[in-house]
């Protein structure tokens, strides 16, 4: 591959180098994937509203999430089997947004376990929760994360069962992967992830394995969550969890503005406007369509971000510009992971960070504090300056 411009160009060289079930695993959504398809172009379909004649010399895109500083409104999200997409994959991506300035999220779903991480960084990182029959393993999880000296838990709302996705189906994705004669054959394309895997101790669900009685391996993923996940999840249970946790509470997967009404009086700090990558309900809008009018429903009582279709600095721009105060990455950061490892993280937040400081100034703005829905066509106002 010559020079990466794009996050596309780190797409293709994960396509080759990640086990055939796992880039599937991230590439894909639920269903015909039309509202995972949406995310993407309903992003690229906002125009951009270029200034001149400004001055542009001086730009920030340093802000706050939670109150936290940010080097740019971006957090990597959480996603299961990260440590699938490379060799410990938590591990590394924590690093790389530690060291860009960004805040790390881990799944209750990776590879890497929550003490993984935190003795591999000295940055905080935050928790996503998902809530389990057994609450019991849920509260474990909670204190788990307290004790890691986690500075936020995510709670995921819209995983209480799991989207039909086809490709998973098809490959019998499992962790790590069984010695069917089809995966044997992947996997000897595949000399650089071998080499990664035996190298580390790590190949399956560090949170879940050997924390949970009478659950010593846990290939299915599917199997798992249709067995554990609590499907009668309610707000009652938000309250709870934020007792139990006592600290800083984000609420993932709101789609719609009578949810976030409900997520801003349980008290929670920030709601991601979310539909899971596309990977749930397919059908849903796009998440930068959900955007505004959640915003505009509760962006004064409670912080807003979104996440869904980001590839690009722009894509955080016109989220930003559309209300968002952070924005979450997901398989943008996967497939630098399973391209390069720590350094295609690395490359990929770069990537985003380079093309958000250009096009904010292109747009005529310098901090991205003060950038709104102005720097959009068709412009705000009637005759459209400002
Ligand atoms: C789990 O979070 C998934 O989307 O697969």
């Amino acid at each position: 591959m010559s020079v990466i411009t794009c996050i596309e160009d780190l797409r293709i060289i994960a396509r080759r180098r990640a086990p055939r079930m796992f880039y599937d695993y991230a590439d894909s959504g639920s269903w015909t994937e039309s509202t995972y398809r949406a995310n993407e172009a309903d992003l690229g379909r906002i125009k951009l509203r270029q200034r001149v004649a400004v001055d542009i010399e001086r730009r920030s895109l340093a802000t706050h999430m939670l109150g936290e500083p940010v080097a740019m409104p971006v957090a990597i999200a959480p996603t299961g089997l990260a440590g699938m997409q490379w060799a410990d994959g938590e591990l590394l991506a924590a690093r790389a947004a530690a060291k860009f300035g960004i805040p790390f999220t881990l799944s209750t779903m990776s590879i890497c376990s929550i003490e993984d991480v935190a003795a591999a960084t000295d940055a905080p990182f935050w928790f996503q929760l998902y809530v389990m029959r057994d609450r019991g393993f849920v509260e474990r999880l909670i204190d788990r994360a307290k004790a890691a000296g986690c500075s936020a838990l995510m709670l995921t709302l819209d995983l209480q069962i799991l989207g039909q996705r086809h490709k998973d189906l098809k490959n019998g994705l499992s962790t790590p992967p069984r010695p069917t004669l089809r995966n044997l054959v992947d996997l000897a394309t595949k000399p650089r992830w071998c080499l990664g895997m035996l190298r580390t101790r790590r190949r399956s669900f560090g949170n879940i394995v050997g924390h949970v009685p009478g659950v010593e391996s846990l290939d299915s993923l599917a199997e798992w969550t249709h067995a554990q996940f609590d499907p009668r999840l309610g707000w009652g249970d938000v309250e709870w969890i934020k007792r139990r946790w006592g600290g800083k509470l984000i609420l993932k997967g709101i789609m719609d503005p009578a949810d976030a009404r409900h997520a801003a009086d349980s008290g929670a700090d920030a709601l991601v406007v979310s539909n899971h990558g596309g990977r749930q309900l397919d059908g849903a809008p796009s998440s930068i369509e959900a955007l505004p009018a959640i915003a505009e429903a509760v962006g004064s009582r409670i912080e807003v971000w979104m996440d869904g279709g980001i590839r690009s600095g722009q894509d955080v721009l016109k989220a930003v510009a559309s209300g968002a105060r952070g924005t979450l990455i997901g398989r943008a950061f996967l497939y630098g992971l399973a391209a390069m490892g720590e350094a295609g993280v690395t490359k990929a937040l770069e990537l985003i960070r380079n093309e958000l400081d250009l096009t904010m100034a292109f747009c005529g703005r310098t901090d991205i504090r003060g950038v709104d829905r102005t720097i959009l066509m068709p412009p705000a106002g009637a005759n459209g300056e400002r």
